[in-house]
């Protein structure tokens, strides 16, 4: 059974993107915007998802999300509850007393989730009093702002310091090249020490990425922040399909990050999907019909990632994909055949293909598509990640050099006077870099035993593919 997952939103970004999740994932399991159940389309429905990871159900058969809300300010908040009334619940929202921002100031946000930790704790610790099996963490949230940074950072020290032996997930939202604020490239780098240094697992979404997605899949709208969070709303809701629509394997998260973080300073993933069908974003487009072989190769194409990836040819440690929708067994390992010629493996990785068939919720009925369609979400550990990361580092770099805005973060007490803070986190930076540019070489992971059947579960062969016991994943 799927223990349950606690989901953390916190500031502007991470409360907004937060809204999309919830809606779309609420949406798959029937469920309205008020928490009560919704009547299928059709009587006969067959359910086969489960509900519990995700949600509370009262007696009178109302859902209520495993979810925080966190943030200085209270807009973004108050929107949630009043977009969805009766959904979220209240006690498990927190809004600073001085209703400010945190005026993108990493510092400021930390020092407020220092200020604020006991009630945090009391807070996540009400909410587990409703779980039986709780399994961990994932927190949503951007790495340049003040608030989702900097009280993001605390929370996750907090959360990695008290629930140790639960798993800590973050989806991380990087700014875009043009910084609307000239202080964010500290913000993200001293965030980014917190995601490598606690986190198990942190799946980025890049801003650059999303802007170009999103003026292609919404051509001719006015693109903002919510055509965004959709597509971020559409890939979460497959990362998470396993945990939601459980069958034999990924049920988990341990299992999840277990099969894509072969090495604790492995473990940025970044996420690709296609298509955005109208089951995932609000517009009319048509699509026209394709299989699982068309998606599955389509997911390495660099257009459909949400990470922009300047590295054309990146090396690739592990991927696990989420294919939805009506899946031929063959295309899959046809596809998966093709793949393992494109790819470029670590010599020292299993170059195994991890491929996971989804279930539709009987909920999304794309309207636009007349026949068979399939959904594809992959999520990537590669070296594809580094040209991100050391855009941070540039930018970091640029204006740390001349000590650029430093009040911004020492005043008032909020970080010691000396920089030992900023020189400490632009090295955890520097090495996330170091050990993806590392593990490229062949004896990278000598002294690590990997356990292959751990990672990809009992096996048999079938007509000389690899498959899981019920048949419904591919590993090859
Ligand atoms: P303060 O405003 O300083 O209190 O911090 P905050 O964490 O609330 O700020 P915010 O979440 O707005 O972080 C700023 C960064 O997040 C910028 O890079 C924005 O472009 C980005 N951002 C803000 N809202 C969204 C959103 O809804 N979606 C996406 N994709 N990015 C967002």
């Amino acid at each position: 059974m799927t223990g349950e997952i606690l989901t953390l939103h916190v500031g502007q970004c991470g409360n907004q993107v937060g809204q999309q999740y919830w809606s779309q994932i609420a949406k798959e399991h029937g469920i309205g915007k008020d928490g009560q159940s919704v009547e299928p389309d059709d009587p006969n429905t067959f359910r086969e998802d489960d509900t519990n990871p995700f949600f509370r159900r009262n007696a009178q058969d109302r859902y209520t999300p495993r979810a925080l809300m966190f943030d200085l300010e209270p807009k973004v908040i108050n929107d949630a509850f009043n977009n969805y009334p009766g959904f979220f619940d209240p006690r498990n929202s927190w809004v600073s007393e001085e209703k400010y921002g945190a005026g993108n100031s990493w510092a400021k946000g930390y020092q407020e989730g220092q200020k604020s930790e006991e009630h945090f704790l009391n807070m996540i610790d009400k909410e587990l009093d409703s779980t039986e099996n709780f399994e961990g963490f994932q927190l949503f949230h951007s790495v340049a702002g003040g608030t989702g940074s900097g009280l993001g950072s605390n929370l996750l020290e907090t959360l990695a310091d008290r629930y140790s032996k639960n798993i800590l997930t973050t989806y991380s939202v990087f700014p875009t090249d043009q910084s609307e604020v000239v202080v964010q490239p500290y913000n993200t780098v001293l965030t980014l020490r917190r995601l490598a240094e606690e986190s198990d697992a942190s799946v980025i979404f890049d801003n650059n990425a999303l802007l170009s997605l999103s003026s292609r899949v919404f051509r001719g709208q006015q693109i903002d922040f919510s055509n965004s969070n959709q597509l971020i709303a559409a890939t979460l809701s497959s990362v998470t399909n396993s945990l939601r629509f459980p069958s034999y394997m990924y049920t988990s998260l341990q299992s999840l990050v277990s099969t894509l973080v072969p090495s604790p300073d492995l473990h940025f993933l970044t996420p690709s999907f296609t298509p955005f069908t109208s089951d995932y974003v609000a517009h009319e487009k048509e699509y026209r019909q394709n299989t699982a072989y068309d998606v599955l190769l389509d997911l390495i194409d660099g257009n459909n990632s949400l990470v922009s990836n300047k590295n054309n040819k990146p090396v690739y440690f592990n991927t696990f994909s989420t294919l939805i929708g009506t899946l031929d067994r063959s295309d899959i390992t046809r596809a998966i055949s093709k793949l393992q010629t494109r790819l470029h493996f670590a010599p020292w990785s299993s170059s195994v293909i991890h491929v996971n068939c989804g279930r539709r919720s009987p909920y999304l009925t794309n309207k636009n598509i007349g026949g068979d369609y399939v959904n594809g979400m992959m999520l990537s550990n590669s070296t594809g990640v580094i040209p991100l990361l050391e855009n941070a580092c540039h930018s970091f770099d640029k204006i740390f050099a001349k000590r650029a805005f430093l009040n911004t973060f020492t005043q008032s007490g909020m970080l010691s006077d000396d920089d030992s803070e900023f020189i400490d986190s632009r090295a955890v930076a520097q090495n996330i870099i170091d050990q993806y540019v590392t593990a490229e070489e062949t004896d990278y992971l000598d002294d690590i035993l990997l356990d292959d059947e751990n990672m990809t579960g009992v096996l048999e062969d079938v007509g000389g593919q690899q498959v899981d016991h019920e048949g419904d994943n591919i590993i090859v």
